[in-house]
């Protein structure tokens, strides 16, 4: 069994974020969101995985490398254009070959993995399996419909009218059946060839497509509050350990992670939280659910339930909370009057000022 795992796209959604970064890349818990999937895919005993990459191929390829570090064999796979998901299976072809394949995309997160729904597949071998879970707007995902006994009826792809409020989990296992589907449909209303319709082919065409209702929680990474609930969610469980320095008059809360070379002056960390490589609380109170990422300084501050990126300074700039603060940030307090604010905000940038 081989996986195919998306991450080409841009994070239009995650702007300002991902001007610079491919979406998948985006941390969680200091860690890319993609990790986490190819971590579930090696779990799951799938080590053969093919990514397939887009503009941010050069990104991609410095963060996951060979694959070796998380004991898998990766190759790349070029999509020129962005054409949709059943069109990355049929570029995928020849390299996919005639084996069975998890499809993965790259920005989305299932907690607890994927072993067992792996498993299960290997068992029972359908054309095809999906991944159902209730959300509150199905109008932005794909939509099944469930008969009486739990087949699948219907899929659609973005419904304005959805039958269900069951959405596709953006993973999926298929036999080589698929091919004979996406090489049959034609692309939607978007202009792309929908991995939804191809399933839709196979169910028309009778083949046996089966899912599975995920009752835990999973996330589209694809805007900033499913990221912070996600982190928030990979935090709660993250392994508390002190590799940096915490001094004295420092008090650190439940579960806390501080990596290596991070230092904790005079501060109170209250997990679960992560302080990265490098970086120094200092006077500052962390709250829960909060992540700082590497060599970023956090000093007379308050951060609660936020991600702060790579490399942003935070000083005397007082309570922070339910941000996603980029890389390289300055944020500041007003030494002097007028205690004003000043801003200079990239192109998307949102903020919300306490008065
Ligand atoms: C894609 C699929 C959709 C699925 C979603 C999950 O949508 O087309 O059916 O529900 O992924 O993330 P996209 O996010 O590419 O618009």
């Amino acid at each position: 069994m081989k996986a195919l795992v998306l991450s080409g796209g841009t994070g239009s959604r995650l702007r300002p974020i991902t001007h610079t970064a491919a979406k998948q890349l985006v941390p969680v818990a200091n860690k890319p969101v993609l990790f986490y999937g190819i971590e579930s895919l090696v779990a799951a005993g799938v080590t053969d995985v093919g990514i397939i990459v887009g503009d941010t191929a050069a990104e991609i390829r410095a963060a996951v490398g060979d694959g070796s570090r998380f004991g898998a064999r990766v190759t790349y796979l070029p999509q020129e254009q962005p054409l949709g998901l059943a069109h990355a299976v049929l570029i995928a072809r020849d390299w996919l070959g005639d084996d069975d394949f998890v499809m993965y995309l790259g920005d989305n997160f299932v907690v607890g993995g994927i072993t067992e729904l792996v498993e299960e597949f290997r068992r029972s071998r359908p054309d095809a399996s999906i991944l159902l879970t209730k959300v509150a707007d199905p109008s932005a995902f794909g939509v099944a419909e469930l008969g009486p006994e739990g087949g699948v009826l219907r899929l659609e792809e973005k419904p304005r009218e959805p039958r269900s409020d069951l959405a596709l989990v953006g993973v999926y296992l298929f036999t080589p059946a698929v091919h004979e589907a996406v090489r049959a449909i034609r692309p939607s209303a978007r202009g792309e060839l929908e991995i939804t319709d191809a399933l839709q082919w196979l169910v028309d065409a009778g083949r046996t497509v089966r899912s599975t209702v995920i009752s835990g929680y999973w996330k589209d990474t694809g805007n900033v509050t499913d990221m912070l609930e996600v982190n928030r969610t990979v935090l709660e469980a993250l392994p508390p350990a002190v590799l940096g320095e915490v001094d004295g008059d420092s008090e650190l809360v439940g579960r806390v992670r501080i990596e290596a070379g991070a230092s904790v002056v005079r501060s109170r960390i209250v997990g679960p939280a992560v302080i990265g490589a490098g970086s120094v609380v200092r006077d500052s109170y962390i709250g829960p659910s909060t992540s700082v990422a590497d060599g970023c300084v956090i000093s007379g501050s308050e951060v609660e339930f936020s991600i702060v990126l790579d490399d942003s300074r935070i000083e005397n700039a007082g309570r922070i909370e339910g941000s996603l603060i980029g890389r390289m940030v300055r944020m500041s307090g007003a030494a002097r009057a007028p205690r004003a604010h000043r801003l200079v905000l990239g192109d998307h940038s949102q903020v919300q000022i306490a008065p």
